[in-house]
């Protein structure tokens, strides 16, 4: 069942979402070679507790820390670690909150410094991806019409989808139905409503689509090694828009 939302609710999850995506804006400038991924886990789970939130990840499943660090072929749900980044790499983080009793979840790839042409294509393209996806939130469309543009993007770049993850509802709970995958055929899926709250979250390899995860039971890399990208906001279908609410404002 799809849980819609009421307009105080979406307002509810504005405000969890603002504490992500201000926290990303503050990451984003602690990004740069040598910085460790325990460290920004540090600065992130402090920053969280002050805005009077709890991270969200942080014993979900027994998953062990606020942030998912995923850098280069790490696809998503990299754990923190005392790796120093180093200039060239890709980082993706993933941040999720509950505030009030109700979630926030958004993602970022960041470049460490200067990468190569292709690893910022991949960027591009990926973020991209995700707002194309967006722009096809919308009351009457279906819900694959979002997977779908997702998936013609990225590949129209030669790039890849992963399938083995998708977005989700997000609401009072962290993942609610249904679940956004993405790629997918048009016309297609349940038709999407004023109050849907969905979290849409491509992630995108450069090579090969399929992943695996590693024996700590949360790492997932891309199968073949090559980089891999990751972008996500949560958003609310109301009447007469569609708004990001893991956009800082
Ligand atoms: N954004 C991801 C998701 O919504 C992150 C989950 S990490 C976990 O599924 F640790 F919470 F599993
Ligand atoms: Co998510």
């Amino acid at each position: 069942m799809i849980i819609l939302k009421h307009p105080d609710e979406v307002e509810k999850l504005y405000r969890a979402n603002q504490v992500v995506a201000h926290l990303l804006e503050m990451l984003q400038e602690k990004i740069e070679p040598g910085v460790t991924t325990e460290e920004l886990d540090r600065i992130a789970e402090e920053y969280i507790l002050k805005q009077k939130a709890r991270p969200a990840f942080k014993g979900y499943r027994g998953y062990p820390a606020t942030l998912c660090t995923s850098v280069n072929d790490r696809v998503v749900h990299g754990i923190p670690s005392r790796d120093p980044l180093k200039e060239g790499d890709l980082i993706s983080v993933d941040v999720g909150v509950v505030l009030d009793g109700y979630y926030g979840d958004a993602a970022k790839t960041f470049p460490v410094r200067r990468v190569s042409k292709e690893a910022e294509r991949l960027i591009r393209v990926t973020e991209e991806s995700l707002y194309k996806g967006i722009a096809k939130a919308s009351v009457g469309n279906r819900l694959f019409d979002i997977s779908h543009e997702i998936q013609r993007h990225v590949e129209s770049h030669s790039f890849s989808v992963v399938r083995a993850f998708v977005g989700h509802g997000i609401g009072r709970s962290l993942h609610e139905e249904p679940q956004v995958p993405n790629f997918g055929q048009p016309n297609r899926g349940p038709r999407l409503k004023e109050g849907m709250v969905l979290a849409i979250e491509p992630m995108v390899n450069m090579g090969d689509w399929e992943v695996k995860v590693l024996s700590d039971t949360w790492t997932t890399v891309t199968a073949d090694g090559s980089l891999s990208a990751h972008f996500e906001h949560s958003i609310a279908i109301l009447e007469h828009e569609t708004r990001i609410l893991s956009r800082a404002a």
